[in-house]
């Protein structure tokens, strides 16, 4: 049986959550092998259009072939996520009806030995999302301080063994494949744990130091409210607690109309709210969904809309009035007009 490149996780719940429809305006900032794309697109023909983004040549390749049926409702762009502020300008593409991250990786990825992403499939320790990163895994595992290895092994996997697979892995370098990787760590650590690969953790917190990806994402959902026009909606799956942390706080945040230290007597921050959180609950795949794709057990779904206020929206529109350099008359202008209404999410 062929497999398939990638099943994507959570494809109703996210599609419903962005409210996709005829004529809208997406982002998918991992648009992976198009699976969430090309449902986001089926649901927002006639008229709607999709920016897709992947830092992955690969994926670009793989979701161009599969989302060649729109056509021109698609635009593709090899890049990380966070730069989607400086992309969506660069294409004109704001504002937007809804973005989607469905962060990690695609099983094409995982899958292929050479990409250095798995324990399960020996290959060499690589694990970069883009080709064009300037460090790998091999050069942190190879080069790096058993300080600063135990450092991110604790940070970003959360694994209590950090110094001991830290002290393991400088004792037996070179390491050069991630077979040997999966060797070293589950000899410091002992075997299985649960139904748990002992090399899991250390795997995860390597493949999050190569990439930047907490940092990355904390950049990019920063960007993509701005991005939001009018009750624009955010969805974003994310697939390990330190992600779907990050998610939460910055939702909580936003939708937060005080942002001073609890401590603080009176609020001092004049915070506003951008968003509004519309799970308050986290969205989790079903059973039949975990039983059918194993690798969506650990999805999470958190959604919220933008809130424009009227502030903002004099600002907006001051913004726009100055940048299109028309002065006392810019409310007759129809196309004026016609970018203020886009620029409310009136589609
Ligand atoms: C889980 S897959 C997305 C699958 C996709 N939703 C689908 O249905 O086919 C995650 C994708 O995000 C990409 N990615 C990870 N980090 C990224 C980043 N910082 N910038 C852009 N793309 C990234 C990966 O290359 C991968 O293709």
């Amino acid at each position: 049986m062929v497999q398939p490149v990638h099943v994507p996780v959570l494809l109703e719940e996210a599609v419903e959550a962005l409210k996709a429809q005829p004529g809208g305006r997406y982002v998918d900032c991992t648009v992976g092998a198009g699976g969430h794309a090309s449902r986001i697109l089926a649901r927002s023909q006639p008229g709607g259009q999709l920016l897709g983004i992947d830092a992955d040549p690969e994926s670009i390749r793989v979701a161009g072939e599969r989302l060649m049926p729109y056509g021109d409702s698609v635009l593709l762009v090899n890049d990380n996520f966070s730069r989607l502020e400086p992309i969506c300008y660069h294409h004109d593409y704001m504002p937007v009806h809804g973005i989607l991250f469905d962060l990690g990786l695609a099983s094409f990825q995982v899958d292929t030995p050479r990409r250095g992403f798995s324990f399960q499939q020996d290959g060499p320790l690589d694990m970069r999302v883009s080709p064009s990163q300037e460090i790998d895994a091999a050069e942190i595992v190879n080069t790096w301080s058993e300080e600063e290895l135990a450092g991110i092994l604790w940070r970003y996997g959360e694994e209590p063994g950090s110094r001991r697979i830290a002290r393991a892995i400088v004792h037996a370098r070179p390491v050069d494949t991630t077979a040997e990787l999966a060797q070293i760590v589950a000899g410091a650590v002992g075997g299985r744990r649960g139904k748990t690969h002992p090399a899991t953790r250390a795997f995860q917190a390597l493949r999050i130091a190569v990439n930047h990806e907490l940092d990355n994402l904390e950049t990019a959902l920063v960007q993509a409210v701005k991005l939001l026009g009018f009750d624009g909606r955010l969805v974003v799956i994310s697939y390990h607690s330190l992600e779907d942390r990050i998610v939460k706080q910055f939702m909580r945040r936003e939708a937060s109309g005080c942002i001073c230290p609890p401590e603080t007597p009176a609020c001092v921050c004049g915070h506003t709210p951008t968003i509004r959180m519309l799970t308050k609950r986290v969205v989790v795949p079903t059973e039949a969904e975990v039983r059918a794709n194993p690798r969506a057990r650990s999805a999470r779904l958190r959604v919220a809309e933008r809130i424009v206020n009227e502030e903002e929206q004099k600002g907006l529109i001051e913004g726009l009035c100055r940048s299109v350099e028309v002065k006392a008359n810019a409310w007759r202008q129809p196309a004026l007009l016609r970018r203020v209404r886009q620029l409310f999410g009136a589609v």
